[in-house]
C-alpha cells in the first residue's frame, strides 16, 4: 500500500497557491485510488494504479478543513460500500460524494445509501459526457426525444430537469454560451410521473471505467472497482 496521505495538505497548498486564493469552497478526493509517486500526472496509466490508505489520506483531508484551506470535504467514485468504510473512521463526514448520474446511470441504491447519511449526491456527466468516445448516447436517446418533443424542451434540459428531481446537485459543462443558457432553464417546469416512471425503465450503463482496472493493481474488473454494486448492462 502507498500512503500517499502526506502529499494532501502540500498538495491543496500549492493548488491555492496556483489558485492565488485563501480558500476553496468544496475540496474531493478524486478516485478510492492512489497513482504511483514516481508517475507524473500527465501521463499516468492503469499500471501506475495503487491501493490508497483512505484512512491516512481521509485524517489529511479533515486537517486540510480544519486549517482552514478548505470549508467542507467530499469525495468522488464511492460505492456504499466504500462510504461505509470511510464513515467508520472519519471524524468530518464527507459533505458530498460526486459521481457519474443521468438518465442511463440513475445510481438509485447509491442516492438513497448517500441521502441516509447526509451526503450530498452529487452528478457528473449528466449529459452523458456528450460529445466523448465514452458517452453514453443519453443525447441521441429515443425515449428522451420523445418526452423533450411532448414538453416543448431540448433532450439536455429534460436530461438536467431528471438529475435534479431526484435530488442531486449538478455538475455540467460547457465552452457554449447559448448552452449554458439553455442548461439553467430546468426550473420552471416539471416531469409528469410517467416521464419518470418510462425513464427508469432505461436499461442502465455507464461511462467507460476500464481506464482504473487493470491485471497488476488494485482492481481487476470493473466489477471489483464498483464493489459489485453494478446495475444493467455495464
Ligand atoms: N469526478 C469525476 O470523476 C468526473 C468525471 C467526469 C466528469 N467530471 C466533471 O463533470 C463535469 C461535466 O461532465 P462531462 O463534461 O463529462 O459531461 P457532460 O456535462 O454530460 O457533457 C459535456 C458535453 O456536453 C456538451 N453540452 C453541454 N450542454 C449541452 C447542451 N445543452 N446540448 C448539447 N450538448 C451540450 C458540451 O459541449 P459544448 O462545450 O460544446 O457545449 C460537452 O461536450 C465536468 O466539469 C467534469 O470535470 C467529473
Amino acid at each position: 500500500m502507498h500512503t500517499l496521505a502526506a502529499c494532501v495538505v502540500p498538495a491543496l497548498r500549492r493548488t491555492l497557491w496556483n489558485l492565488q486564493m485563501e480558500y476553496i469552497d468544496l475540496y474531493l478526493v478524486h478516485f478510492p485510488l492512489g497513482v504511483l509517486p514516481e508517475c507524473p500526472p500527465s501521463a499516468v496509466f492503469a499500471k501506475d494504479l495503487v491501493v490508497m490508505d483512505m484512512e491516512g489520506v481521509w485524517r489529511e483531508m479533515e486537517e486540510c478543513q480544519m486549517l482552514g484551506l478548505t470549508k467542507a470535504i467530499g469525495v468522488s467514485n464511492f460505492t456504499c460500500k466504500k462510504l461505509d468504510s470511510l464513515l467508520s473512521f472519519a471524524i468530518i463526514p464527507p459533505k458530498t460524494n460526486q459521481v457519474e448520474v443521468h438518465p442511463y446511470c440513475r445510481q438509485d441504491k447509491l442516492r438513497e445509501f448517500c441521502k441516509g447519511k447526509g451526503i450530498q449526491m452529487c452528478a457528473y456527466s449528466p449529459l452523458g459526457a456528450n460529445g466523448t468516445s465514452w458517452c453514453s448516447k443519453v443525447m441521441d436517446c429515443p425515449l428522451l426525444k420523445q418526452i423533450a418533443l411532448e414538453r416543448g424542451k431540448t433532450v439536455a434540459r429534460v436530461c438536467l430537469r431528471w438529475v435534479y428531481e431526484q435530488g442531486n446537485c449538478i455538475i455540467v459543462k460547457s465552452f457554449n454560451e447559448r448552452r449554458l443558457r439553455e442548461n439553467l432553464g430546468i426550473f420552471d417546469w416539471e416531469l409528469t410521473d410517467v416521464d419518470q416512471q418510462k425513464i427508469s425503465t432505461l436499461l442502465e450503463s455507464r461511462g467507460c471505467l476500464d481506464f482504473f482496472v487493470h491485471e497488476s493493481g488494485p482492481y481487476k474488473t470493473v466489477d471489483e472497482f464498483l464493489d459489485g454494486e453494478i446495475t444493467g448492462d455495464n
